[in-house]
């Protein structure tokens, strides 16, 4: 079973989807084991311990050992952003190196980077005319929605949009796309070195 960590910091839609899909079969060989937050308030705490899902909040005084520590405990292969809003230290994303993923509501490489978040991506997109947006997951290492690209699906940008109107058609996009690329390395099939190393 891939043992998965969602960290996230907002209302957790990502990760009522990814759970959902594995309630329902789609994942069959990957279990969500841990939900870490920085937000005390955050509504992905509350999914978690609705679904009973062991759920822990770091303030953002707490080290990054102590993240390292939470990881390790719950023998995590697999760490997915779902709407983290602070930047990974650095020790943990050399010690989780390619077995961290973030979904992104752009085209990556296209609109990200530092300030690229929430409605400001959406309307960055709308501001540049763009005729289409999309989600990406990808890899991550040290710089902000930097790290390979793994899986991506287009949406299209409808006349008079909204930054609001288009980032909902995103989410819901997002809400099959992540659990699919999860389902695909689960299966070995999307990030190889992470099914070679990690998966028992
Ligand atoms: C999503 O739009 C995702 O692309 C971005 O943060 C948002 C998280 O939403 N990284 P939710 O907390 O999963 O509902």
């Amino acid at each position: 079973m891939l043992k998965i960590a969602v960290l996230g910091s907002g209302r957790g839609s990502n990760f009522q989807a990814i759970f959902s899909a594995i309630q329902d079969g789609k994942i069959p060989l990957a279990e969500i084991v841990l939900v870490i937050t920085n937000n005390a308030g955050a509504g992905i705490l509350d999914l978690a311990r609705k679904h009973g899902i062991p759920a822990v909040h770091l303030g953002n005084n707490q080290r990054a050992d102590k993240l390292c520590e939470l990881l390790h405990e719950a023998k995590v292969a697999l760490v997915v952003l779902a709407g983290y809003m602070k930047k990974l230290d650095t020790r943990v994303v050399s010690a989780y190196r390619n077995r961290i993923i973030n979904i992104h509501p752009a085209l990556l490489p296209r609109f990200g980077g530092k300030g690229m978040y929430g409605l400001h991506v959406h309307d960055a997109v709308l501001r540049a005319g763009e005729r289409e947006s999309g989600a990406t997951v990808h890899v991550v290492d040290e710089e902000y929605d930097h790290g390979r690209i793994l899986l991506q699906q287009r949406v299209p940008v409808l006349d008079g949009d909204t930054p609001e109107a288009l980032a909902q058609r995103v989410l819901s996009v997002e809400h099959s796309l992540y659990p699919d690329a999860i389902r695909l390395i689960a299966e070995g099939k999307l990030l190889p070195e992470l099914t070679g190393a990690a998966v028992h």
